[in-house]
């Protein structure tokens, strides 16, 4: 049997992602280990910064695969995301024929090939035959057509040029989209995906998160400052830290020197976490902490 592209088990899965520095926990590692073997894509969903753009960097980084990245928006469009004839190009080779010797069907079969065509992600991801990690990164951003596209893709991995045919993918791409679920995504794309929660990470998986980005240190102050980061989450706040805020905050401890939390410490460097006024308001009444 041929050594699998992506992951052996789901152990495998959790070492190799943790050799590359992403602290994956059970289900985490089971679905990754999974999209992998099943050629299934795999759907993140979870709040702004618990790891979801990470988890495909990481799967492409531990796997030695490269990653292909759709970064979704508002207004995106099948000309940036899979792809579009270079207009300009064309017309400077239109302009360069002889039209007297070359009859004009002879042109556009010559301006219509591969030479013409702008690759966007999408298309690249399914051309590629090395291994690929393609991220579909913040797909509730986008509008429900690109969702269709989407969809068409994912299902048959092959994409119709018209003047030039099917092109149909030579190896499928470990294909990873990720959703801040600002809106409900479509039945019919969840249905084509393995699906995944991702939440904050538990205290103690956060504390080696941190200890193995920031080294130096302390591992009683990484546990004071992954408790207070906590219960900075269950105020409500308009933007709750995230993994990398913590990773932040811990960098910002060292520079200061600050080798234990306490509230005057929290409240000098709050801003580090925070970034809105009234989330600082907020904390500093909620946790009882004394005004800088
Ligand atoms: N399990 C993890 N292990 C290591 N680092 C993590 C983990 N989860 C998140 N991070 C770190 O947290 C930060 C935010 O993660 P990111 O993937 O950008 O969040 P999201 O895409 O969910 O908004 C990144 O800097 C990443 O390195
Ligand atoms: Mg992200």
């Amino acid at each position: 049997m041929p050594a699998p592209t992506w992951f052996a088990s789901p152990a495998e899965a959790s070492e190799r992602l943790t050799g590359s520095g992403y602290l994956a926990d059970t289900p985490t590692a089971v679905t990754t280990f999974l999209a992998g073997s099943l050629e299934k894509p795999l759907l993140l969903e979870g709040s702004a910064g618990v790891g979801k753009t990470e988890l495909a960097k990481a799967i492409a980084r531990s796997t030695g695969a490269e990653l292909v990245r759709l970064q979704c928006y508002e207004g995106l469009d099948e000309a940036r995301a899979l792809y579009e004839w270079n207009y300009k190009k064309q017309l400077l080779r239109i302009q360069a024929t002889d039209t007297d010797t070359r009859s004009w069907n002879e042109t556009h079969d010559d301006i219509f090939t591969d030479e013409f065509l702008l690759s966007r992600p999408l298309l690249t991801a399914i051309r590629r035959d090395e291994p690929t990690v393609l991220l579909i990164d913040e797909v509730d951003k986008t509008d429900v057509e690109v969702e269709g596209l989407l969809l068409e893709v994912l299902s048959d991995f092959q994409v119709t040029i018209p003047e030039l045919g099917t092109l149909a993918a030579v190896r499928r791409p470990l294909v990873v989209l990720t959703s801040n679920a600002t809106r409900e995504l479509s039945e019919a794309l969840k249905r084509r995906c393995l699906y995944l929660h991702l939440d904050y990470p538990d205290a103690e998986r956060e504390r080696d998160i941190v200890l193995s980005q920031v080294p130096g240190l302390d591992d009683a102050l990484a546990r004071q400052l992954v408790e207070t980061v906590g219960r900075l989450r269950e105020l409500e706040l308009k933007k709750s830290p995230s993994i990398a805020e913590s990773v932040d905050w811990a960098r910002t401890l060292i520079a200061l020197e600050i080798a234990d939390l306490d509230d005057a410490a929290v409240t000098a460097t709050l801003g580090v976490v925070l970034k809105h006024a009234t989330d600082v308001d907020r904390a500093v009444k909620e946790l009882r902490l004394a005004r800088s």
